[in-house]
């Protein structure tokens, strides 16, 4: 069912030092600085062959990734983003598979501007999973 790895997103501390890491060191293009109040977060993209990296940090005082890096002070992976090609017949058959759906189950329109779920990192090996309709 799952298809393309869309993105990785890791949460950082420090956007700046980040954005050099890897546009520098590591030799990625990367994106200025987004600001997505709506989600609460300032997001990089860096752009790889084959995916994406986005690069979160928070923005407001109820960014969702605000609790996410006061226990990774220095930042982690946050989660991984799958594309899947209908999100209500992916919902239903992850709910049918006993698998959680955070939120109140309906799909939402994310940083891409396309539906997205996200599911239980509980159910999937302590990862936060996004299911986006590609
Ligand atoms: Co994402």
């Amino acid at each position: 069912m799952i298809g393309r790895l869309n993105h990785v997103a890791i949460a950082v501390p420090d956007l700046a030092a980040a954005t050099a890491t890897y546009g520098n060191a590591l030799g990625a293009k990367v994106s200025a600085p987004i600001p997505q109040p709506e989600h609460g977060v300032t997001v990089v993209f860096v752009e790889l062959p084959n995916t994406k990296i986005e690069l979160l940090h928070p923005l407001g005082d109820n960014s969702p990734i605000k609790g996410f890096l006061e226990r990774n002070p220095s930042g982690g992976i946050h989660h991984v983003c799958y594309e899947v090609a209908d999100i209500y017949a992916a919902r239903d058959r992850l709910k049918a598979e006993g698998a959680r759906v955070l939120g109140d189950g309906e799909p939402k329109i994310g940083a891409h501007d396309k539906p997205v779920l996200f599911l239980h990192p509980k159910d999937f090996y302590g990862t936060l999973i996004e299911l986006e309709q590609a």
